[in-house]
Formats: C-alpha cells, structure tokens, sequence
C-alpha cells in the first residue's frame, strides 16, 4: 500500500523537532522568572508583605513541574509550521502554565492535598505560618483564603499573558478556562454528592474536562491557531482526546499505586474522597469484587486499594493506555504537519502515557 507523505516538508526546521521545541522551553522559563521577578518587586512597594502573595504563585511555578501544556502549545504551533523564529507563541505557553497553577493552587484546597512539586501546597503553607506565628483567627481559614487570592492571581496573570494572542484564539480560552472549572465542580460534586456507581462515561467526561482537554488537546489546538492552522482543529481533538484520557487514566494510576516520594503528591486521596475517576471506572467494568464494593456503598479505600493491587485489572488498564496511545497517534498519522513533527508527537504521547511522576 502506498503511504501518502503529507508532511511539509519545504517548511522544515534546520534543527530537529525536538531542539527548536526545547529551545523555546528554556526561553519559557526565562520568562516566566523574569516576570515574577517584576511582579514581586512591583507589589512590595507599598507594602512589604503584599509580594508573599506573588510569592505563593512564583514559588509554585519554581518548582518545577513537568510544563506538559507550554510543552504541547509550543509543539502544536510548530507541528502547524509555525515560524521557529517567531516568539510570540511563548506568551500563550507562558498562559497555560500560569493557568495551570491557578488550577493546581485551587485543586489542593478542594481535595485537601498537603504537598505539590514536592513541597507544603500553598494553602498547607499559609496555615503552617498563621500557626507559627500564632495570628488571630482560625488558620485553615486563613491558608485558604490566601490560597483561594493566590489561585485567582495566577488566573490574572495567564490572562494577561494569553491577552495577545491572536483574536481566534479568544474563544478557545475561554472554552478552555470554562470547561476545566466546570470539570472541576463535577469532579467533586459527583464525589460529595456520593453519586455512584461509578458511569465510566462521566468518569472519561470529567477527566477530559478538568485535566486532558487543557493540558494536551487545547493547548495543540492554541499553537495551531496562532500558527493560523485551524484546520488541524480535529486531528488535534482526536488525538488529545485520546492521550488526555490516557494522561488523567496515569494520574489515577499513580493516586493509586504510586510513589509519593515521587510525584511530589500525596498518594491515595482518590480513593478516600470518592472520586468518580477513569481508573475506578476500568476497575469496575473490569472486576466483579470491585463493581461489588462500590455498588454495595463499601468504598471503604483500604478495600478498595487492596483490591485493586490484588486484581490483574492493572494490566488490563495499562492495555486500555496502550490502545489510547495508538488512537491518539492514528488519528494525526496522515494529518499535514511539519517535517519530523509527527515522530514527536507520537514520542510526547508515550511520555505522558507511561511517566512515573
Ligand atoms: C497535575 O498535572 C494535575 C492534573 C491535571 C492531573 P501534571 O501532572 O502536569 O503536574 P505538574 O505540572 O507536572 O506538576
Ligand atoms: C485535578 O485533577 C486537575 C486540575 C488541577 C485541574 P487531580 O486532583 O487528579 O490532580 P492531582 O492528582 O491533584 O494533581
Ligand atoms: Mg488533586
Ligand atoms: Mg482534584
Ligand atoms: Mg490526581
């Protein structure tokens, strides 16, 4: 059979793929201290203190973090053949990482989540100092309501940072924005609410909308439309869909049966909170005990995790990751991309399906 070759190749980059997108990263990064630095400097006129707020936000983004989303703007622009040269695709990236904090710093709060990137999370911190110091008032409070202003700054400044981007890209922000927030709500309503069993079709909507639609597929999707490529819109979609569920299906696996020395999380909060998430979803489409536990409303965590160490259902969902995986890449194989763009992807597509952290 003959293979139709749809790269672009007269577009192609002198450097690999790989280098021009790692070149941009260190940029990113740059940026992003250059900012805070500003920003911090900026704040603390008026009042010394003011600047621990912007602190809260720096000091999450400093430390570290895998960049996943600036990671998959920047590759979807240059996949579209976009101009290596030309920086201002580093803004929007700069955005999604912001936007990101902003919905890390508010995630901890909502799922009580002491560490993040291996350190107290902002709220944990905030607390931690009103204790100390022995302040007025209930310090849980406090810690979060520093945390809840520290989310919202970080929400200002992916604003700001996404604000000039082309006009085309306003409506993919604000779909963006909205639909990981209302992901967000479902995720723990459907938890609070104890609203079970478990509907593997909401459990793949919720983990889509609040994590794998704005960390692969819409940031793609932004570098595509500021490459002015919109028609890669649904091989995007196709394929962030796809490696976005297999992103999230990763996180709930290291919840799970992860090393929190590791993620730099703490392990297990999945089970404990009821989260209605892709993982338990497999587990129960694939084991009897398990469909039996959480029909019978004995979603005890202990239980739960011991049988889910116990099963073989692991294996069969690290075989549902691998199916995602070659959807995912199927669906950009005869897509038009720059040269060498397509190994890439599929190569970042594997790295967030199997990592470790
Ligand atoms: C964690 O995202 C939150 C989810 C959307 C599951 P990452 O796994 O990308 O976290 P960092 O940015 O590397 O810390
Ligand atoms: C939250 O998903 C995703 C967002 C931050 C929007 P999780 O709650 O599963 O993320 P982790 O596991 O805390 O990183
Ligand atoms: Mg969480
Ligand atoms: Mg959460
Ligand atoms: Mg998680």
């Amino acid at each position: 059979m003959t293979t139709i070759d749809t790269t672009l190749g007269e577009r192609a980059p002198t450097a690999p793929p790989r280098k021009v997108r790692e070149h941009l990263m260190e940029l990113l990064e740059e940026r992003l201290r250059a900012f805070f630095r500003e920003e911090q400097e900026r704040r603390s006129t008026a009042y010394s203190s003011a600047s621990d707020l912007v602190s809260s936000v720096a000091d999450l983004v400093g430390a570290g973090g895998k960049r996943v989303r600036p990671a998959f703007c920047i590759s979807g622009y240059l996949a579209a053949g976009g101009d290596p040269d030309d920086h201002r695709v580093l803004r929007a990236a700069v955005a999604l990482e912001l936007l990101h904090a902003a919905a890390l710093i508010h995630d901890d709060i909502m799922d009580a989540a002491t560490r993040r990137r291996g350190v107290p999370t902002v709220h944990e911190k905030h607390s931690a100092s009103h204790r100390s110091g022995g302040w007025r008032g209930e310090d849980r409070r406090y810690g979060e309501g520093v945390a809840v202003l520290a989310g919202d700054l970080a929400l200002v400044y992916a604003d700001q940072f996404m604000a000039t981007a082309p006009a085309m890209v306003d409506a993919l922000w604000a779909e963006l924005r909205t639909e990981l927030i209302v992901g967000q709500f479902v995720d723990v309503h459907v938890a609070a609410a104890a609203e079970f069993p478990v509907d593997p079709d909401l459990a793949r909507w919720i983990a889509l909308s609040k994590s794998g639609r704005y960390t692969i597929h819409r940031p793609l999707e932004v570098g595509a439309a500021i490459a002015g490529r919109p028609d890669l819109g649904n091989a995007f979609e196709a394929y962030g869909a796809a490696i976005g569920e297999a992103f999230q299906l990763r996180d709930d696996i290291m919840d799970a049966f992860g090393d929190g020395q590791v993620t730099g999380k703490p392990d297990g909060l999945d089970l404990t909170s009821h989260k209605m998430t892709l993982l338990l979803g497999a587990a129960m489409e694939r084991d009897l005990e398990i469909r039996d536990l959480v029909h019978a409303g004995e979603m005890s965590a202990g239980s739960l995790r011991t049988r889910l160490r116990e099963t073989g259902v692991r294996v069969d969902i690290e075989r549902h990751i691998d199916r995602l995986v070659d959807d995912g890449c199927q669906a950009i194989a005869k897509v038009p991309l720059a040269a060498g763009w397509r190994e890439e992807l599929v190569e970042m597509a594997r790295l967030v399906a199997y990592r470790d952290c």
